[in-house]
């Protein structure tokens, strides 16, 4: 299996790495100047929303693909995904919400299948952004995910919906499933942008990057793309302090 080493970049903090991953998008999109911008939700790419808002001239004319939706909310509900992607990224940096595609669909694959040929027909994913869950996942892939695995349903688990409860008020709240692209379709995006602040994701970066590529941590799937960038600050990279690294 291949085993490509991620270029990494050691930031002091999330407003830094906020910064350097916004130099990284805007790089990317000019190099290749069909495709869309995969984005993630969560608090960890804020900073970059904010920097790319900054660093950018000019509204950005891309298509906005999300790596995730929850399933068995109502269109529109505010901590949809594809709501949360209007507001902290549309909104900045001038993107139209027709523009906006997240996976969705029905209990059978069709939905994902969908999705799937609607980025392609598209021009397919420049970059995809990325962060790690406490557990390794991706999107949401929790751990035992197929690395070849597509868009698809998934039921959450309990730490993952537990995490989210933040943006719901009670677990209770927190949708049981969700759509999800795939790890093989995250892998087929042409770069990835993984990004990880905060000790709390320490354990899961190292594993990630050191330890075996597998379904146990679907994040260390990363290290099977060649054009793989992690920005990392210190209180993530605290276990990994051996690693050089490579700017
Ligand atoms: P976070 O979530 O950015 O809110 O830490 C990341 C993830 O669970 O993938």
């Amino acid at each position: 299996m291949a085993d490509f080493t991620p270029r990494l970049v050691a930031v002091d903090d999330a407003i830094a790495g906020g910064r350097v991953a916004a130099r990284i998008l805007l790089e990317a999109l000019a190099e290749d100047t069909a495709g869309a911008l995969g984005v993630a939700t969560g608090s960890t790419p804020l900073t970059t929303w904010e920097a790319l808002a900054e660093q950018s001239p000019r509204p950005i004319d891309r298509l906005l693909v999300g790596l995730d939706e929850y399933a068995d909310l109502p269109r529109g509900h505010p901590q949809s995904f594809r709501r949360v992607i209007e507001r902290q990224v549309a909104d900045r940096i001038g993107v139209p919400y027709e523009r906006v595609i997240v996976p969705e669909g029905d209990d059978s694959d069709a939905g994902g299948r969908e999705f799937e040929r609607l980025v392609e027909r598209s021009g397919g994913v420049a970059i995809q952004v990325l962060g790690i869950g406490r557990n390794g996942h991706v999107a949401f892939n929790e751990p035992g995910s197929s690395l070849q695995s597509r868009t698809r349903t998934v039921r959450l688990t309990d730490e993952t919906r537990s995490d989210n409860a933040r943006d719901f008020g009670s677990i209770d709240d927190v949708p049981q499933r969700a759509f999800t692209q795939g790890i093989g379709t995250i892998l087929s995006a042409r770069r990835l942008l993984l990004l990880a602040w905060g000790e709390s994701k320490s354990t899961a970066l190292r594993s990630a990057l050191t330890g075996p590529i597998g379904s146990r941590v679907p994040a260390s799937a990363i290290r099977l793309h060649p054009r793989c960038t992690v920005v990392a600050d210190r209180d993530a990279l605290e276990e990994l302090r051996h690693v050089e690294p490579r700017a």
